[in-house]
C-alpha cells in the first residue's frame, strides 16, 4: 500500500460525437459517483465541440474537464484556432499541450508547445504537458536525453510560482494507440524517475508537487502495475477508458492499490 494523490483520466481524441460525449458523461458521472469526495482527480479530455456540454454536465461533480489543444496567442488572425480567453469563457481549467499526435502527426516542435504552455499558464490554466520519446528513439538508447529536452524546451521560462499550474503526461509515443505495446511497469517507472530529476533539477523541490502521469495502452489488467510504481501519480488513458464502465473498472482497481491521501 502506498499513500498518494492519485490522477485518473482520459483523452478522447477525435472519436465521440457531443450526445456521445454526453452519454458517456451521464455514465461515468453515475458509475463514480462514490468516489467523488475523496482526492482521486478524474479528468476527461473531449472534442472542443462538446466542452461547453461537458463543463455543465459535471458542474456538480469532481471530474475536471480539459481541452485537446490551443493557441499560443490569446487572438488574432489564426483561422481554425481556439484560444485561452475562450476556453476561460466556457470555464475550461485544463488543456493538454504537446499530446504525441500533435507532435507527430501536426508535426508541432517543442518551440510551439512551448509558447503554449506559456499562454495557457499567463490565462490561469493548469496545463498537462505530453512528452514522450519514439521507438526509434528508444532503439538508440537516448529516451532520457529526448525527454529532458522536451521537459526543459517545453517549460522554458515557466516560474516556480508557476509549477502549481503544471501536470506532465509520460507516454512513449510506440506505447500510444491500437498498435502501440504498454510499456512494462519497470521501464515506466525509470523513465518517471527520470522526468521527476529533471523537474527537480529546473523547478526545486516545489517540481514534487507536480503529477507525472503515465500514458499507453493502459488497461483494467495492466493499470495496478503502473499504479504501484513509486514515481507514477496517475494514468492518463485512450482506448480502454472510453467506455464508462470500463473507466469506472479501472479507477477501483487503482483505488484498491493505493491509499488515497485524505482530503
Ligand atoms: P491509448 O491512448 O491508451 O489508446 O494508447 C493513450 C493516449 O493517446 O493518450
Amino acid at each position: 500500500m502506498k499513500l498518494k494523490k492519485l490522477y485518473l483520466g482520459t483523452n478522447l481524441k477525435m472519436y465521440k460525437t457531443i450526445s456521445e460525449t454526453g452519454d458517456f458523461l451521464k455514465r461515468l458521472i453515475r458509475n463514480t459517483k462514490p468516489y467523488q469526495g475523496d482526492t482521486a482527480e478524474l479528468f476527461v479530455i473531449p472534442s472542443y465541440t462538446s466542452l461547453p456540454m461537458a463543463m455543465e454536465l459535471t458542474g456538480n461533480t469532481a471530474i475536471k474537464i480539459g481541452a485537446q489543444n490551443m493557441s499560443w496567442e490569446e487572438e488574432g488572425p489564426f483561422t481554425g484556432e481556439i484560444s485561452p480567453r475562450m476556453l476561460e469563457e466556457i470555464g475550461v481549467g485544463l488543456v493538454m499541450v504537446g499530446h504525441s499526435e500533435r507532435r507527430h502527426v501536426f508535426h508541432e516542435t517543442d518551440e510551439e508547445e512551448n509558447r503554449k504552455v506559456l499562454c495557457a499558464v499567463k490565462h490561469g490554466l493548469t496545463v498537462l504537458l505530453c512528452v514522450g520519446e519514439t521507438g526509434a528513439d528508444k532503439e538508440a538508447a537516448v529516451s532520457g536525453q529526448v525527454l529532458e529536452i522536451q521537459l526543459k524546451k517545453g517549460l522554458k521560462s515557466i516560474s516556480v510560482s508557476q509549477v502549481p499550474q503544471l501536470w506532465v503526461a509520460y507516454e512513449p509515443v510506440w506505447a500510444i494507440g491500437k498498435n502501440g505495446i504498454p510499456a512494462s511497469a519497470e521501464y515506466a517507472q525509470h523513465n518517471h524517475l527520470i522526468i521527476k530529476k529533471c523537474l527537480t533539477e529546473m523547478f526545486g523541490n516545489q517540481a514534487m508537487s507536480i503529477p507525472v502521469l503515465y500514458g499507453g495502452s493502459v488497461n483494467f489488467d495492466n493499470s495496478g502495475s503502473f499504479i504501484l510504481q513509486p514515481d507514477i501519480d496517475g494514468l492518463f488513458i485512450g482506448r480502454s477508458a472510453w467506455d464508462a464502465d470500463s473507466f469506472a473498472r479501472i479507477l477501483v482497481r487503482v483505488r484498491k492499490m493505493v491509499q488515497i491521501e485524505d482530503k
